[in-house]
């Protein structure tokens, strides 16, 4: 039966007992049974990034240049901290927006547009991705009538950049390169991408959206993680999310141009309606303040010794559940991550099926993370995930017994 709206108001606390009774089924996502969705660092942080957030609850940053002088301040100067921490040159610019998905459908719309005053390229366009690339490319590309052209992966399930190269036409605007990609938690090669994007004249795209802002502090821990940012030649735009790895309250993505005309690009102009000039750099109009005041809380918070021992946490964390994984019977890593993405299967596919797994997991009140293509688990794992690791890698241990003594087989699919 349809809800019927509300003939009398209620109190907070009335509210709040309905609200939780309404989660009570909620996957126990604080003990790390979430996969993906949330993610943590420090409880410090937590509480920082919350204070922050409520503060500036009501502000709107779509008014932080008319109106609310502080946000826009912050906003500014979270680009900045962005823009130095991917070394990006003299000239480069940057803006929020409020997810990853944001980010990239910005960049693939100043691209796009940049294309479009390029007499040598020639409709309809298309984007050159690995297979392994974020469904919000194509998102972006639906919405923009592009083609995105996904390809097969190479050695380590990185983007095959000769594949790449292979299939460029006169209608290909951009590149997409990943670091690392979400379904196998690897970074592509950036650094032939960015070359190859110089000899083609084409847009690069690098989406470090899960890794952008936990990668730099891998690098700074001594751990082999490939460039990927403005240091390699080639890179023209990058996306990175706050809200994940950066450990910032949702909504928050950021957005990096090399070049500022780029930007120029993918900013919005209009004033033929009654209002005057409009101009904004993202789809969103009204954006939360409180989400730019507790991005800018929380990188001040840390600061690069708060996010370079955050990342020694993940590491040693990650490593652990890799070495547990590993020491399972019967399962093996689909990828060697590069961060904190981990990424595994059945050995042997036709002995046991690795969503048969997933299911006994999915009873044990585990979220199964799943992968379709190749077959697989996936967790995406911040610090939520530490305290859990030894029960996690028992009851892995033990489902995987359980599905392969009862020669089971699961018709779960794979959803993000
Ligand atoms: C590599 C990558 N790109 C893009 C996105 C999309 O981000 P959002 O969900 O914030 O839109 C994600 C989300 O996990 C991601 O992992």
């Amino acid at each position: 039966m349809r809800k019927a709206f509300p003939k009398r108001g209620a109190d907070w606390p009335a509210l709040e007992t309905e609200m939780n009774q309404m989660s009570g089924d909620d996957i126990d996502w604080r003990r790390g049974r979430a996969p993906l969705y949330v993610f943590h660092g420090s409880d410090s942080a937590h509480e920082v990034g919350r204070q922050a957030f409520m503060k500036y609850f009501s502000e709107n940053a779509l008014g932080g240049r008319r109106a609310f002088f502080g946000l826009k301040r912050m906003e500014d100067e979270v680009v900045e901290m962005g823009l130095d921490l991917f070394q990006a040159p003299d000239g480069a610019v940057g803006n929020l927006s409020t997810g990853g998905s944001e980010s990239i459908f910005m960049a693939v719309k100043a691209c796009r547009d940049w294309a479009r005053a390029q007499p040598r390229l020639h409709e309809p366009f298309n984007i050159v991705a690995p297979f392994s690339a974020h469904a919000a490319f194509n998102k972006a590309a639906d919405v923009m009538d592009l083609d995105v052209r996904r390809l097969d992966t190479g050695t380590g399930r990185r983007a095959d950049v000769a594949a790449m190269a292979a299939a460029i036409d006169d209608g290909t605007i951009m590149l997409a390169g990943s670091a690392p990609c979400f379904p196998h938690g690897v970074i592509d090669p950036i650094t032939e991408l960015g070359a190859l994007a110089l000899e083609r004249d084409i847009w690069l795209h690098v989406d470090a959206c899960v890794g952008g802002y936990v990668a730099p502090f891998f690098q700074r821990l001594g751990r082999d993680i490939p460039g990927f940012d403005f240091a390699v030649p080639g890179v023209r735009t990058i996306s990175a999310d706050l809200h994940k790895f950066g450990f910032c309250p949702k909504p928050a993505s950021t957005l990096f141009y090399r070049f500022a005309g780029d930007r120029e690009r993918g900013l919005f102009h209009f004033d033929q309606w009654p209002n005057g000039q409009f101009s904004t750099a993202t789809l969103s109009g009204t954006r939360a303040g409180g989400a730019v005041a507790a991005a800018w809380a929380v990188m001040h918070h840390l600061g690069v010794d708060g996010y370079t021992a955050i990342a020694g946490e993940l590491a040693a964390m990650t490593d652990g559940y890799v070495a547990g994984i590993k020491a399972i019977d019967g399962l093996h890593m689909l990828a060697e991550p590069d961060l904190t993405i981990i990424n595994f299967a059945a050995r042997k596919p036709a002995e046991l099926d690795i969503f048969a797994v997933a299911e006994a997991m999915g009873q044990r009140g585990w979220l199964p993370g799943l992968t379709q293509n190749p077959k697989g688990m996936h967790a995406m794992l911040s610090m939520f995930h530490a305290p859990g690791r030894e029960e996690y890698l028992a009851d892995l241990a033990s489902c995987v017994e359980q599905a392969r003594g009862a020669n089971s087989t699961s018709g779960l699919r794979a959803v993000y």
